[in-house]
């Protein structure tokens, strides 16, 4: 069995790329559809209702691209809403990155001390602390919002002086304790971007860890046990969706997807708000 359709991807922008570039990478001849909700970002500094609102709205689009699969690529909507589409859209398969993230962390960290570094809304709900905890119930979690690196990657300012002050001020009530943690979760789409700054300030003794590539191997586990998977030869296609911004989307998006996006590679799609 096998299945041509493509898979949906969607975030609350651009951030989600890192997870899309895992994708792209480990299922090379699958065709991926993103879409980022650029008119609506941030979701992090949102309610619970209105992430899920908003995260309903894009999904019922990528349907329209009559996908297989939807892929979360946004922990702020994994955490709050994945329970929400995957009872709306039932049967179809949605994964999130929060699970996947908590994997990893579980599998980087030796002493049990693990920090996650996430969207106001994601500490909020607490949900990396109760996925890894699932893993291993006796670990100790931290964690810390940490909103303005999502404002300095949208900017594309992913290195220098005010990154690394940015750094230093979230970090500080993290290494202030005694046990300071092993790992670090970049429980945001933004943070891989930065990771190089973050490890400097967090020190060479500091595993980081984010959602991509687990979500990536995720995805891989699931089409194969639903038979989904494409068989085709060729490489598969990536579409981009933007709600807005089809030319900040290119520029800094390409940023994150380590190619080339020109803007007219990025469609504007309504998604009739209201
Ligand atoms: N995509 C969001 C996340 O991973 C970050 C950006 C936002 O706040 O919308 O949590």
């Amino acid at each position: 069995m096998s299945d041509n359709r493509p898979i949906g991807v969607f975030d609350s922008g651009i951030g989600g790329i890192t997870v899309l570039k895992a994708l792209r990478k480990r299922l090379p001849h699958e065709n991926l559809v993103y879409l980022g909700d650029m008119a609506r970002l941030p979701y992090g500094t949102k309610s619970a209702e209105t992430v899920t609102a908003y995260s309903l709205q894009t999904t019922k689009h990528l349907l329209t691209h009559d996908v297989k699969m939807i892929v979360i690529a946004c922990n702020t909507a994994s955490s709050v809403a994945l329970e929400p589409l995957k009872k709306a859209l039932a049967p179809l398969p949605v994964i999130g990155v929060i699970e996947p993230g908590a994997e990893a962390a579980v599998a980087a960290s030796k002493t049990g001390h693990i920090a996650v570094l996430a969207t106001e809304a994601t500490v909020r709900v607490g949900a990396y602390v109760r996925a890894i905890h699932k893993l291993a119930p006796k670990a100790h979690v931290l964690q810390e919002p940490c909103g303005l690196f999502v404002t300095l990657a949208e900017e594309g300012w992913i290195s220098g002086d005010v990154v690394e002050a940015t750094a230093r001020r979230y970090l500080a009530p993290i290494f202030k304790r005694k046990a300071s943690p092993d790992t670090i979760v970049l429980g945001c789409t933004h943070f891989p971007v930065l990771a190089r700054t973050i490890r400097k300030v967090a020190g060479p003794g500091v595993k980081l860890v984010d959602s991509a590539e687990t979500t990536a191997r995720a995805v891989e586990a699931a089409l194969k046990a639903k038979s989904l998977e494409a068989k085709r030869k060729t490489s598969g296609k990536t579409k981009f969706l933007a709600t807005d911004s089809a030319e900040r989307f290119a520029r800094v998006g390409g940023i994150f997807f380590g190619e080339t996006i020109r803007p007219k590679d990025v469609e504007i799609v309504d998604l009739q708000f209201g």
